[in-house]
């Protein structure tokens, strides 16, 4: 099962997770801002020349977030729905933080092949196979695992293949 955090930022260890991840991508793209805190790790990991685009649709977080990325000139913030970032894909590192989005198969366009997803706030051993965990570990287009990112949370990892 996801845990919804009723859309507040990423934990710390999220937060590790994506600086390290896109340390090894060039085009990363991040679907809800929220403050911009999962953005700045990601942007603090990318190596030189990659760029983030991400996207938050409330106007409030949207102004919190473009102050908490303005040390990086590599980010673009979006204000809107994220069907908008179809216009800067594909990225080859996606973190989708719209619970919404999270089982919608338009994500996978997104993504090139080979191209890495990320989704938080999984929680462990779940009475049985939820639609997040369906989509993105029993789907042949994708290869999908999990990871803790605290005893008792974790995160899907999802390489898209086709
Ligand atoms: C869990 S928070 C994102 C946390 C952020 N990724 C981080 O690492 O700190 C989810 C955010 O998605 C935003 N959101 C909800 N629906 C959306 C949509 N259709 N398009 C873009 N953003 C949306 C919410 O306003 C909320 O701020």
């Amino acid at each position: 099962m996801e845990t919804v955090t009723a859309g507040g930022s990423s934990i710390a260890e999220v937060q590790a997770l994506l600086r390290v991840l896109a340390a090894g991508h060039r085009r990363a793209g991040e679907i809800g801002t929220a403050f911009g805190k999962g953005g700045a790790a990601i942007a603090q990991g990318l190596p030189p020349g990659g760029t983030l685009v991400t996207v938050e649709l409330d106007r409030t977080r949207a102004q919190v977030a473009r102050e908490e990325l303005a040390p990086f000139p590599n980010v673009r913030l979006i204000e809107g729905d994220w069907h908008e970032l179809a216009t800067y894909a594909p990225f080859d590192l996606l973190f989708v933080d719209v619970h919404e989005a999270k089982t919608d198969p338009a994500v996978l366009d997104l993504v090139e092949r080979g191209g890495l997803v990320v989704i938080d706030d999984m929680t462990p051993d779940p009475p049985g196979l939820d639609p997040i965990r369906e989509f993105w570990l029993r789907n042949p287009c994708v290869a999908g695992t999990e990871v803790l990112t605290t005893p008792d949370m974790g995160a899907i990892l999802a390489t898209r293949l086709s």
